[in-house]
């Protein structure tokens, strides 16, 4: 396997996998139920890992697993220190952990840093009096007036950040639901208790966190109380501690803004390893829908240059609304207006469906948008359930929607839990279109032509083009707004990226991918630095339904030839004039720019 090298970047090159690595969003609840209840477990996850072994993924992200009422599909935590009993125990998520990491996957979870559950005893002892050891804990004021600048994030149902407390006669605020009161990050005890939770699931092995909701952490006159400098210097703490005691584990910052406001939380390189990119998401649909490149590359060139070590994470779909918070009222109207037809498909400011149902099941636009999440700067996030074009339920309250069952085989349940159907967490779906029956892992795994054999093809590819990760991106000119095409470069690096560790101190084990990784092209260029190799992989996308031509300024690599990744299909060379291309409907390709001329037949099989 080869790695590409961060540029100029000091430090341990191993530290850096997140930038090469294939992220997988999973709900352990919602994946599989090793224990019969009717709710997916820890041991369940732990079961399917040969799964997500052979489809190629490179680290599991947890959804919370902690003790929580589970008001808000446990992102309201009751116990920072414990396991939901739903899900197991402790000993489950290292059992979990270890055999990831055995089969070469990293496993990082969601830090629920800015709020807690109603139900939390720090919020329980703090609401009960005024003078209490914990009273400070949390956001208290005498009146609901105090930072009117800072917006409503869940304004369909909540009416303000503040709410009244009978018991305490004083108002306590919260950026999400009233039930999720938020602490009180200018208390040091607050400070340094989050800093004990981010310790003991370190400590147990986990290699790092998604730091949720983490933009809001602090609260200031006369600010939105978003993306604040006490917010960065406490983010810089926590990395400060992850790189003295904890090299090589990751912070991912969910904060949804804009790009130059969630650049902020890379720092200079001295807070989060990766950071959403939020804004790209909804134009990705955007672009698929007008059939326009525009949208895409508007974003990207707002986009600014992040440091070395650092990456963009970047996604389709997750477990949340497909959210309209980062896009003009005008492209929210037309979102909302192609891909949200039915008003109970909307949720919050967004729409609470799961990717093939928004592509109207079309599988070739599933494929495009997935060349482009796969080509496209960053590591990409993929869905639970995406993997198999699985769709939602728009009848089920709140996000629930896009949180059903892994749907596993066509038997019963499918195939996620033998509990009474009635005992699910969750019903399943069984519609004719996107049901169990219809859409399970074990038909698309006995079915070469199926979507996941598919992703799981360009995967592998993916993993052979290490310039994906860290490449520079060009975006080419050409007259045709249908087409995107862009050119990723860069020198790799001919060595294996670090092993994953081994909290059991197991020998790592790499992952088979059960293919073997394409051949590498020579680009016919000197490396810059000995033990590397240069490498360019043109990327070609056309949006529209209609096939296209496209006429692709190559100038730079004049001389060279475009080898098509997937069958090692040689093109003709690149002239002195524009190269033309023909690209069918949602079709993309992926070429390795070779320096290699001879003659095309030479090169045939
Ligand atoms: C999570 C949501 C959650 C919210 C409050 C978000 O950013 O992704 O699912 O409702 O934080 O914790």
């Amino acid at each position: 396997m080869s790695a590409t090298v961060p540029s100029g970047s000091s430090g341990d090159p191993s530290h850096h996998w997140f930038q090469h690595t294939v992220f997988y969003e999973v709900l352990v609840r919602g994946f599989f139920d090793a224990n019969d209840d009717g709710t997916g477990d820890l041991a369940g996850l732990r079961a399917k890992l040969d799964y997500l072994q052979w489809l190629g993924i490179d680290c599991l992200w947890l959804l919370p697993f902690n003790p929580s009422p589970m008001r808000d599909g446990g992102y309201d935590v009751s116990d920072f220190f414990q396991v939901h009993p739903d899900y197991g125990t402790i000993g489950d998520l290292v059992a979990l952990v270890e055999d990831a990491h055995r089969r070469g996957i990293r496993v990082i979870a969601d830090l629920v840093i800015n709020h807690t559950s109603d139900q939390h005893p720090w919020f329980v002892e703090s609401r009960s009096s005024r003078t209490n050891p914990k009273a400070d804990w949390y956001v208290w004021n005498d009146d609901d007036k105090r930072w009117p600048e800072a917006r409503v994030v869940f304004a369909d149902v909540e009416r303000s950040n503040w709410t009244f407390d009978d018991t305490r006669k004083q108002y306590y605020w919260h950026r999400f639901y009233s039930h999720q009161p938020d602490l009180n990050y200018d208390n040091p005890e607050v400070a340094e208790a989050m800093l004990e939770v981010v310790r003991f699931w370190l400590d147990l092995g986990l290699d790092g966190f998604r730091l949720d909701a983490v933009p809001y952490l602090f609260q200031r006159d006369g600010t939105s109380g978003e993306h604040l400098p006490e917010t960065h210097a406490y983010v810089r703490r926590i990395r400060k501690q992850l790189d003295a005691e904890y090299p090589g584990r990751i912070l991912l910052a969910e904060a949804n803004g804009w790009p130059a406001d969630v650049a902020d939380y890379f720092g200079t390189g001295d807070e989060c390893h990766l950071c959403f990119h939020f804004p790209l998401m909804p134009r990705l649909f955007t672009a698929v829908r007008r059939e326009q490149r525009y949208p895409v590359t508007e974003i990207l060139s707002q986009t600014p240059e992040i440091p070395d070590g650092c990456q963009w994470a970047i996604f389709l779909r997750n477990h949340d609304e497909l959210t309209l918070e980062q896009v003009t009222d005008e492209e929210r109207d037309y979102l909302f207006a192609e891909y949200a037809k039915d008003p109970r498909m909307k949720r919050h400011m967004g729409i609470g469906r799961r990717l093939a149902p928004l592509l109207d099941g079309d599988r070739r636009l599933a494929e495009l948008l997935y060349a482009l999440l796969l080509s496209l700067p960053g590591s990409p996030v993929v869905y639970y359930g995406d993997e198999i074009l699985m769709g939602d339920n728009i009848y089920l309250g709140d996000r629930d929607s896009v949180r059903t069952p892994m749907q596993w085989s066509p038997d019963r349940n499918g195939g996620f839990s033998r509990a009474d159907f009635a005992r699910l967490y969750l019903p399943p779906l069984m519609d004719p279109v996107y049901g169990y029956g219809a859409v399970n892992v074990e038909a698309q795994m006995r079915n070469p032509g199926s979507f996941l054999h598919w992703l799981r093809g360009m995967l592998v590819q993916r993993r052979s083009l290490p310039v994906l990760g860290v490449g520079r991106m060009e975006v080419l000119d050409c007259p045709n707004p249908s087409i995107l095409a862009f050119v990723r470069s860069g020198e790799v690096l001919e060595a294996s990226i670090a092993a994953v560790p081994s909290t059991g101190q197991e020998p790592a084990v790499p992952v088979s991918t059960g293919q073997e990784p394409a051949v590498p092209v020579s680009t016919g260029q000197e490396p810059a630095v000995p033990g590397h190799r240069s490498q360019a992989v043109l990327c070609v996308h056309n949006l529209s339904r209609f096939a296209q031509p496209a006429l692709l300024d190559l100038a730079p690599w004049e001389g060279m030839r475009p080898v098509e990744v997937l069958g090692r299909v040689p093109f003709p060379a690149v002239g002195a004039e524009p190269y033309p291309l023909a690209l069918g409907p949602y079709g993309y390709s992926w070429f390795e720019l070779s320096a290699s001329v001879e003659p095309l037949g030479a090169q045939e099989p």
